[in-house]
């Protein structure tokens, strides 16, 4: 009872504040643009770093006093949340890993009873429990808000259709799309993933300026577009939204150049929120802003965990600001970007194109090689479609990979074969290692129906290769 009536230590949450009392102030976009305010815009520097340490010390304490696994942890480190008097002072605090949410499983994590939770999500995880999280109104309030900001930031403008091919469910893609576009100010189409052909009739009868889908089930789609004989860049879309998987600019242009629409990148991860932690503006294409009012970024060294400076390379980790129901804590994503300076948007920092996750790290002898690294060397090579497997097997005690990817129509067997060779070098030029490339006919590799699993991992399977 204690904590439903109590402030959660965001009361003042200042320039990013959504209350309750503003909702009857919205307009739904009967005003064009300004149906939706965004109330980050104007914020200096100065007045974004005080707002950051106020909200920080809020939910350490919160994360402290609520949360036994943070207790323990900050005990363990010999700190008190009243230690961090800079924003410089969390680099003192521990991390926090996927194997720490999932050690809490279900409702561990959560500082709120679970009454006060007002929904949950969960991430499939391949192995042991999943990893659930929980939001209270006020949490989807927020989430809702960012959403819609990186919505406009898109290029997405209230009264515009918005069709949200990201699934439905657990996954947040879905509904956190969903209430975004509807905070500001657009018309819903929620359509989730999968039966491909109808989207495409969706998308014909109700002309959509804006799609929010992974990149790797909008390439199904435009082939289903063809398949029907549609010209995608005679639909409506102007705009696409593509996240929740790795993305290269080389896909940029195939999607952009195909559909005649602008492509940016959103970026997010259920454990801090879902899409919307940060967001590329159409007018710059330049990485992605972070909306650092509710999500402060860190990028350290995977290895030794000490904090990077700004402009160098390393594991993305993120502490929520105004999060209710489940605070994080300096947690790991496993994303590997770097942070810039802001441009659109000039208070917030960017975040460059995530290159990949230290998971999907392929270590081919030695060498660490990324799926994105192979998608912009086959996009560029003209007789290969953007539709490919990375194949991993064990032949001896080596691991061998086998890049398998579709040829575009049309291509005939001399053009595969100086295409397969030309992916060969520039690999090997590039990375340093051989890799094996098939090239397979058109629509022959199973297509993705939302997010993409790039690499079929066959070691110590039966079906590995003979060696030799
Ligand atoms: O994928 C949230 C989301 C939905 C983001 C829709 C964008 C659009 P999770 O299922 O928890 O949440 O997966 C999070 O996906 O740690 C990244 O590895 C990857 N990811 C998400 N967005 C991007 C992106 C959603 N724009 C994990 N580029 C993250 C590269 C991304 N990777």
């Amino acid at each position: 009872m204690a904590a439903a009536s109590e402030d959660h230590g965001f009361r003042d949450r200042g320039p990013g504040d959504r209350g309750p009392s503003d909702r009857g102030s919205r307009d739904h976009g009967l005003h064009g643009d300004h149906g939706f305010r965004d109330r980050s815009e104007g914020l200096t520097p100065d007045a974004l770093a005080e707002l950051q340490l106020d909200r920080l010390r809020a939910t350490l304490r919160r994360a402290y006093d609520r949360v036994p696994f943070y207790r323990e942890a900050f005990d363990k480190a010999g700190l008190r949340p009243d230690d961090c008097r800079s924003l410089a002072d969390l680099a003192r605090f521990p991390f926090t890993t996927k194997a720490d949410l999932r050690d809490n499983y279900p409702f561990g994590m959560f500082t709120v009873p679970r009454s006060e939770v007002r929904r949950l999500h969960a991430s499939s995880g391949t192995t042991g429990a999943p990893t659930v999280v929980g939001y209270t109104e006020r949490d989807l309030d927020t989430w809702a808000e960012v959403v819609a900001r990186s919505i406009r930031a898109a290029g997405g403008r209230p009264g515009q259709l918005v069709h949200i091919a990201y699934g439905y469910g657990l996954f947040t893609g879905g509904l956190g799309a969903h209430y975004g576009a509807e905070r500001l100010g657009c018309t819903v189409v929620p359509a989730s993933g999968g039966m491909t052909d109808r989207q495409v009739r969706l998308i014909q009868d109700f002309r959509p300026e804006v799609i929010m889908v992974t990149p790797s089930y909008m390439l199904t789609l435009l082939d289903e577009m063809e398949r029907q004989g549609i010209d995608p860049r005679a639909t409506s879309l102007r705009t696409g939204i593509f996240g929740a998987e790795p993305w290269t600019e080389a896909m940029r242009r195939e999607i952009e150049e195909r559909l005649d629409i602008d492509a940016v990148d959103i970026y997010g991860l259920s454990e801090v929120m879902g899409p919307g932690v940060a967001q590329e503006f159409a007018e710059t294409k330049d990485g992605l802003h972070i909306w650092e009012d509710h999500f402060l970024p860190e990028v350290i060294d995977p290895f030794t965990g000490e904090v990077l400076p700004d402009g160098q390379p390393g594991e993305l980790v993120f502490t929520s600001l105004t999060k209710e129901a489940m605070p994080v804590i300096r947690y790991r994503t496993r994303d590997l970007t770097r942070l810039l300076p802001g441009t659109a948007r000039p208070a917030f920092r960017r975040m460059e194109k995530v290159t990949g996750r230290s998971d999907d790290m392929i270590i081919l002898r030695g060498v660490n090689l990324y799926p994105t690294q192979i998608e912009e060397i086959l996009l560029r090579t003209p007789a290969l479609a953007p539709h490919f497997q990375l194949r991993l097997t064990r032949e001896g005690r080596m691991d061998a990979l086998t890049v398998r990817v579709e040829a575009r129509p049309g291509a005939g067997t001399a053009e595969r074969g100086a295409a397969a060779a030309s992916v060969v070098r520039a690999v090997k030029e590039g990375a340093g290692v051989s890799v094996r490339v098939e090239v397979v006919d058109p629509q022959t590799l199973e297509r993705s129906m939302g997010k993409l699993k790039r690499i079929v991992d066959l070691r110590g399977r039966d079906n590995t290769p003979p060696v030799g």
